[in-house]
């Protein structure tokens, strides 16, 4: 890690009032997190990825779903959140507000402590129903084993439940797209974490902060689509900077520039 770029970083972060972190997949890659494609392997490598992650996919094979996410599901419980993901909470008592903004469904941004989490595509353990999207508020643990399961069914309608996250060709949730949107539009400092910035909308929130004249501060451990317009690049695992920040920031005691 380039320890000028990090000064660099610590002092915006320092001078910053409101500062947005937005998060992709490499943010908990350091958990064993494996990316949607990554935890294809075994029996689900012979799906395409719409086959388990669509509106037509669950009608066509609720089963066949149900289990995939299932599978998931019981990779991330025997997970857990990181260093970098605990930094990201802490910051929040470094600067005078933090919105952390992810594309993750794995729920670790509020586990390890984060207040304002907006996330963009659900969450894993969330459920709503197939037909109607009624929310089902239970905790419904994942099942041993793997292969297809069939779904449990919504006590209101008796349609199938499934996970409530965004599959392909839905919508983001209805006004979390506008509100990260308006936070990156008007945050100081916009952190950008793990991510390969090629999935939309969430590729867009950089630019948006950028235009909106925030310093835009890239944590990822290669250059990606971003990096060429990004301030600074702090190339190194989300698990290690991360903290590397928190402790450059808090090493220069409260009340910094923001005042
Ligand atoms: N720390 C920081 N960055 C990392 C780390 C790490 N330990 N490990 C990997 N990365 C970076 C990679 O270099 C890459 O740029 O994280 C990025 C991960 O990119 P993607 O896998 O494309 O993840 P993301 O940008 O979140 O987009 C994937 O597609 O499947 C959908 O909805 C799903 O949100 C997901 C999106």
């Amino acid at each position: 890690m380039d320890a000028a770029k990090l000064e660099r970083a610590v002092e915006a972060l320092d001078q910053a009032r409101l500062v947005v972190a937005a998060t992709g997949a490499g943010m908990s890659k350091e958990s064993g997190i494996p990316t949607f494609r990554d935890a294809q392997e075994g029996l689900w490598a012979r799906y395409n990825p719409e086959e388990l992650a669509s509106p037509q996919g669950f009608r066509q094979d609720p089963a066949r779903v149900w289990g995939w996410y299932n599978y998931r599901r019981r990779l991330i419980a025997g997970s857990s959140p990181h260093a970098g993901h605990r930094a990201l909470a802490e910051l929040e008592e470094l600067v005078p507000r933090l919105v952390v903004v992810t594309q993750n469904i794995d729920g670790f941004h509020k586990q390890s402590g984060s207040s304002t989490v907006l996330e963009l595509h659900g969450n894993i353990n969330r459920f709503k129903c197939f037909e109607h999207g009624h929310p089902v508020d239970i905790e419904i643990p994942p099942a041993a084993g793997d292969g297809p399961l069939e779904p449990p069914k919504c006590p209101r309608c008796g349609s199938y439940i499934r996970p409530d996250v965004v599959w392909y060709g839905e919508m983001l949730p209805h006004g979390v797209f506008e509100q990260a949107e308006n936070f990156a539009r008007s945050c100081d400092v916009m952190l950008v974490v793990g991510t390969s910035g090629i999935v939309y909308p969430a590729a867009a929130l950089p630019m948006a902060a950028r235009v909106g004249g925030a310093i835009v501060i890239e944590v990822n451990t290669q250059p990606s689509q971003l990096t060429q317009m990004v301030d600074i690049l702090l190339q190194g695992p989300a698990g290690e900077v991360l903290p590397a920040l928190v402790t450059g920031l808090a090493a220069r005691g409260p009340g910094g520039g923001h005042a």
